[in-house]
């Protein structure tokens, strides 16, 4: 009897080389994938080694050591890489990191380029800059993205991306804190958890770290956890539009999500780095939500805006509502992190954003987040019209594809063990099908 998985499946439309126009056009062009018997490779094992290591006297980081494998996107490449070196003809869909393929928008790198050259000049040379971020700049987020909603520049810190600010913000909290996170998340909330000790050691079984609340986020529960059944905990990292679900939550959960926190005395670290996909009318900000000042940090990043996953520049809204237990401002500490630990975003792609936020640079980036969505209304479309159940993509460029697959007899495909779901970051729609239907080798890495 054949072994079924339930599986679910996000798909990224802003992620891959093979959605991007440069290399296989999902609009245009069909492509399909001879399957190639290449026979059993052989393995060659290492010959022992005589030689003794030195070691240090220094003892591992015993949080490192809790981390299982690799950082989820990294160990993806990792067994993409191997799997090309050993058929290096085969296709791969590449199951990896979310990343960009368009081009920046012309007016953005010219004001790039614009300050790259003057800093060949006297006039035009800088040094470190304010470690929060160009004034201009942190006025400029905060009149574009918190217009009426009382987030002032100087609860704007700008950094390197959205990924650094919550490992920054993790420093911030320290390792007694206890924290919340939706079940799926993107990855390095938890990671970063673990690094800092917060949590327990990984339990094998439930796939699983010890002294996490995971939020489950189903379709049956529309993607939003049942906060009666959720633990206290003293940070809750929530992100809408989620990846990897595309699921964006609505003003009335929001709403119930900041009445909790505040019910419970914990702080959300609220991640909207995909709010600009959004086509519904839900919350773009965690302080769009009354009261969310008190209780909300908001991360967010240029990065699947503008093609700026590179060129590295994000920010982050500590509002200077938002209190420890003692009455101390946390913006204060944030700012102590931020000072000691990072020097500030580099001034090049700070002259970027500024040009992101421009009226031509807002209208380019528009139009390089519609490409996207129009690649996600594809995969939809396509999907649904195999007759999946698909869920996310309408306010996200994540598409959430529930499916059966048939597992045995996928000749190569390396498979999950368990029901479970794939982070398919790629796809043109013919591989992406093929692949579904096992029939393209494909290697990937489980997120749980
Ligand atoms: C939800 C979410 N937050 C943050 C990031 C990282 O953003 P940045 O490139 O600004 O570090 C990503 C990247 O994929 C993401 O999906």
């Amino acid at each position: 009897m054949a072994l079924m998985h339930h599986l679910s499946t996000s798909i990224s439309s802003s992620s891959s080389a093979f959605l991007g126009q440069n290399a296989f056009n999902s609009r245009t062009q069909k492509v399909s994938v001879p399957v190639k018997n290449r026979g059993i490779p052989r393995c060659v094992a290492t010959p022992p080694t005589e030689k003794t290591v030195y070691k240090t006297k220094v003892s591992r980081n015993e949080n490192m050591a809790k981390l299982q494998a690799g950082y989820l996107f990294p160990e993806v490449a990792r067994r993409r890489a191997a799997h090309l070196l050993k058929y290096p003809d085969a296709q791969v869909i590449s199951l990896g990191i979310g990343d960009t393929t368009e081009p920046i928008p012309e007016v953005i790198t010219a004001a790039m380029e614009k300050r790259s050259h003057a800093l060949s000049t006297l006039e035009g040379y800088s040094g470190y800059g304010a470690e929060q971020g160009e004034k201009q700049l942190r006025a400029a987020i905060a009149s574009t993205f918190y217009r009426d909603l009382g987030i002032a520049e100087d609860d704007i810190f700008v950094s390197d991306g959205a990924k650094c600010d919550i490992s920054r913000l993790q420093v911030l909290f320290g390792s007694r804190v206890t924290m919340a996170v939706q079940d799926p998340s993107y990855p390095a909330y938890v990671d970063s958890s673990v690094i800092m000790g917060q949590t327990g050691q990984f339990q094998k079984d439930e796939e699983k770290y010890g002294k996490i609340e995971y939020m489950k986020c189903t379709p049956e529960n529309g993607f939003f956890p049942d906060l009666s059944t959720v633990a206290r905990t003293d940070v809750i990292f929530f992100c809408s539009p989620n990846n990897p679900t595309g699921a964006a939550a609505t003003r009335e959960q929001l709403t119930r999500l900041v009445q909790f926190a505040k019910d419970n005395g914990s702080i959300i670290v609220y991640d909207s780095a995909y709010a600009l996909y959004m086509s519904d009318d839900n919350p773009r900000s965690i302080f769009e939500i009354p009261g969310a000042k008190e209780i909300a940090i908001e991360t967010s990043s240029f990065s699947k805006y503008a093609g700026f996953t590179g060129v590295r520049l994000g920010w982050t809204v500590v509002p200077k509502e938002l209190l420890f237990s003692d009455g101390f401002p946390i913006a204060k500490d944030f700012n102590r992190i931020v000072c000691t630990c990072f020097n500030g975003a580099s001034n090049i792609p700070q002259a970027g954003g500024l040009a992101c936020l421009s009226p031509e640079g807002l209208k380019a980036m528009y139009g390089v987040i519609d490409f996207y969505k129009e690649n996600t209304n594809i995969i939809m479309d396509t999907f649904t019209s195999l007759g999946f159940n698909v869920y996310g993509g309408k306010n996200a460029p994540y598409v959430w594809v529930h499916f059966l697959v048939e597992a045995r007899g996928m000749c190569s495909v390396r498979f999950l063990r368990r029901p479970t779901w794939l982070l398919l970051l790629a796809a043109v729609l013919d591989l992406a099908v093929k692949v579904l239907l096992g029939l393209v080798p494909l290697v990937t890495g489980a997120m749980s």
